[in-house]
């Protein structure tokens, strides 16, 4: 068993069966043992995925172009800067160094308390801890995870209540089973309070309301070794775990909407500029993969406060 797997079945043992965001809270950010807090790097070739981030030079081309852009709309403010959201291994420091750049991690940085210019995030919204909400006859039922034999199990724990009630009967989707992100909602919120005068950019695989019902089994999903499994309990701590992004409700937030597309849809407008020379001069292979291999997959919400 893995140590996240002993303290959970412990927990289990003294307090009965855990909800699912404490289950994942635990596998991915426990101090010690957590997938992303332990010495071994998740990312890239010898890890367990990769990001549109780790596609450098072009990727942070592409995206300084794309900011410099939002910065001419707010009037080229001296007190412009970006920050981003789970910047992990910090790719980005290099290309929006001229922005003033500062990371947020688990470990470093928090939002200022007031801003002006760009929240940038990649693959930040999906790796935040979720609850997980079962439909049944006449309502809906939180999900919990309980330990039997050795391994982990899923059962049914009581009807939702409070903040997760409120988000099951405002955008449940046609679905058995699903995700409540209130941490991205929190994570709005606080959004909300920073970015005086600016945008948010934030980009993740992600569904509308409208698109949920593709998803009638909830879009849980681990990653080890660059493969894909639906076994979310197995292995806690030593598997990346992913829900995708329910954008309509980050949408709803106060902030305007101003765009919502596919990575592609605004890798193009932002190569529009000099007809993507730089990203070709610097290799022409990654502008293949990023438009095409992972363009159509990620999708970039568009965000604006103040005027
Ligand atoms: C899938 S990784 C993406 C990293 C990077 N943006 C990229 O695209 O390569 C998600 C990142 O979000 C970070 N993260 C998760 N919860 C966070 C929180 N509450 N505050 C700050 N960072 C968080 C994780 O530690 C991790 O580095």
């Amino acid at each position: 068993m893995t140590p996240i797997a002993e303290i959970l079945a412990q927990e289990i043992q003294a307090g009965g069966p855990l909800t699912f965001h404490r289950f994942m809270s635990a596998a991915l950010y426990h101090p010690e043992h957590g997938y992303y807090r332990k010495p071994r790097d998740p990312f890239g070739r010898g890890g367990d995925f990769f990001t549109a981030e780790q596609v450098q030079p072009v990727f942070g081309i592409l995206i300084a172009q794309f900011i410099r852009r939002l910065r001419e709309e707010l009037g080229e403010s001296p007190e412009f800067r970006v920050v981003e959201l789970g910047a992990g291994r910090g790719e980005m420091s290099v290309a929006l160094a001229e922005f003033g750049y500062t990371a947020i991690d688990v470990d470093r940085g928090a939002l200022p308390d007031a801003m002006e210019g760009v929240i940038f995030s990649n693959e930040f919204f999906d790796a935040l801890p979720v609850h997980v909400v079962k439909r049944v006859d006449g309502g809906f039922i939180d999900r919990r995870v309980t330990f039997r034999d050795g391994t982990f199990h899923w059962c049914d724990g009581p009807p939702v209540s409070g903040a997760i009630a409120e988000y099951a009967q405002q955008y449940a989707p046609d679905a058995e089973l699903f995700e409540v992100n209130l941490d991205a909602l929190e994570w709005m919120k606080l959004i909300q309070r920073s970015l005086r005068r600016g945008f948010v950019i934030a980009i993740d695989y992600g569904y509308t309301n409208r698109e949920a019902m593709r998803f009638p089994q909830g879009t849980l999903m681990s990653y080890r070794r660059h493969t894909a499994h639906d076994d979310v309990l197995a292995d806690p701590g030593e598997r990346d775990i992913t829900a995708h992004v329910a954008f309509t409700p980050m949408m709803d937030c106060r902030l305007e909407v101003v765009r919502f597309e596919t990575m592609m849809q605004m890798l193009m407008r932002a190569g529009e500029a000099d007809q993507f020379a730089a990203a070709m001069a610097a290799n022409p292979q990654q502008l293949k993969t990023l438009l095409f291999g992972m363009g159509e997959t990620f999708r970039v919400l568009l965000l604006r406060a103040g005027k």
